[in-house]
């Protein structure tokens, strides 16, 4: 079986929130009759430049016509040596090889029809309990909205949740606050993740003001690639410290200086499956455990975070993966389904990532390039579309 083409379509999709997101969607088709699918999810992070959609098509079909579709470390390694890891959360060249390593997956199971959590070694566990995410609030009025969000989601499943804080600490209180008095015990807040937004000891001093509140674990709470000072706050709190792996580097950095408890391992922001696999196995080498971290991926991309989480065993705490419910919509005919608050590994039966492109979806949602449209740094950073 050898790749004889490639092809990518960008589309834009808006969330439930009035952010429109940018994801490209991958085909790779072959001499086979098969075609592997994958995403290179959510473009619409800092910093603010696009990537030229038809430039990297030719660049990757430089890279791909002609392989094998199973020399998967081949092609990973060929793709780490074009788009190099950088020591940056959002870098643009992971979403790209993530894209490339979820359609070879796609690929090579659909080739010996299996599901990918079985090429990747095996299902350890067949759902993966998440959390709704509620973006950070600026505003005091945005509190009365962010309840409403709960109550729809905890009547639809989920429990729990995690709140991006640290800009309105006021709010970030009163939201909590409501949440404790309404829901007391059934509803359960995963984290406060402050995305690397604040010096660490601003972090603190807020985990500390708000730990009246129930929440499991911290997330971010140090400027990026600050390690020392994810290790100081996590030797003066309590809760677990949740970092994002976006480099091997990173990763060994944190390791060394035990500046985490918890690894969010994410294919979009380490560059794939592959990658993923490997960061998360570091992980548990050093006894640490990790869990699903997300960009918010539409069903293609969730579906290949399923089959990877499928096969951790260090999987212990509650995951992130939410997109295909944040999202007006999709672009597949069978989206990923979450029950009770749980994103179940798509089945067995069912070859590759599990997931059909649907291309009446794909048109109603095409768009011709990643382009910026007018959007301020606090909309890419909240990810919301309030406007003041
Ligand atoms: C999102 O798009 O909602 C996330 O990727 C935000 C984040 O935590 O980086
Ligand atoms: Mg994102």
């Amino acid at each position: 079986i050898k790749i004889t083409d490639l092809r990518l379509t960008v589309v834009g999709i808006p969330r439930h929130t009035g952010f429109v997101n940018k994801h490209v969607i991958v085909e790779l088709f072959t001499n086979e009759g098969i075609t592997g699918i994958g995403e290179m999810s959510d473009f619409s992070h800092l910093p603010r430049y696009a990537v030229d959609i038809k430039d990297l098509a030719n660049v990757l079909k430089s890279m791909l016509v002609g392989k094998n579709p199973f020399d998967i470390s081949l092609i990973n390694k060929e793709l780490l040596d074009n788009f190099p890891e950088a020591m940056y959360y959002y870098e643009k060249g992971s979403f790209i090889r993530n894209g490339i390593d979820a359609a070879l997956h796609d690929l090579c199971g659909k080739y010996l029809n299996i599901s990918v959590a079985e090429l990747l070694g095996g299902r350890y566990q067949e759902k993966i309990k998440v959390c709704y995410p509620i973006f950070r609030h600026r505003f005091i009025e945005e509190v009365e909205e962010n309840l409403e969000v709960v109550r729809q989601r905890y009547a639809q499943g989920f429990d729990v949740f995690r709140l991006y804080a640290g800009k309105n600490v006021d709010a970030d209180e009163a939201f909590l606050d409501a949440v404790q008095q309404e829901f007391g015990s059934e509803v359960k807040i995963k984290s406060l993740d402050f995305s690397h937004l604040l010096d660490w000891k601003e972090s603190l001093k807020i985990v500390k003001r708000l730990s009246k509140y129930d929440f499991e674990m911290v997330e971010s709470p140090a400027v990026r690639n600050d390690f020392d000072g994810l290790y100081h706050i996590r030797t003066r709190i309590d809760h677990p410290i949740s970092e994002h792996v976006w480099s091997n580097r990173q990763q060994y950095e944190m390791i060394k200086r035990d500046s985490v408890d918890i690894y969010n391992i994410s294919p979009i922001f380490i560059g794939g499956i592959t990658a993923a696999k490997k960061a998360a196995s570091a992980a548990e080498v050093v006894g640490k455990s990790v869990l699903l971290g997300t960009t918010q991926e539409l069903s293609i991309g969730t579906a290949a975070m399923a089959h990877l989480g499928g096969t951790l065993l260090n999987l212990n705490y509650t995951s992130d993966p939410t997109g295909p419910e944040l999202y007006v919509g999709d672009v597949v005919k069978n989206k990923i389904q979450y029950i009770d608050g749980y994103l179940h590994v798509p089945d067995r039966s069912l070859p590759g990532l599990g997931v059909e492109l649907d291309w009446d979806l794909i048109e109603k949602y095409r768009i011709d390039d990643l382009s910026w449209g007018d959007v301020t740094v606090h909309q890419l950073q909240d990810r919301t579309a309030q406007v003041k």
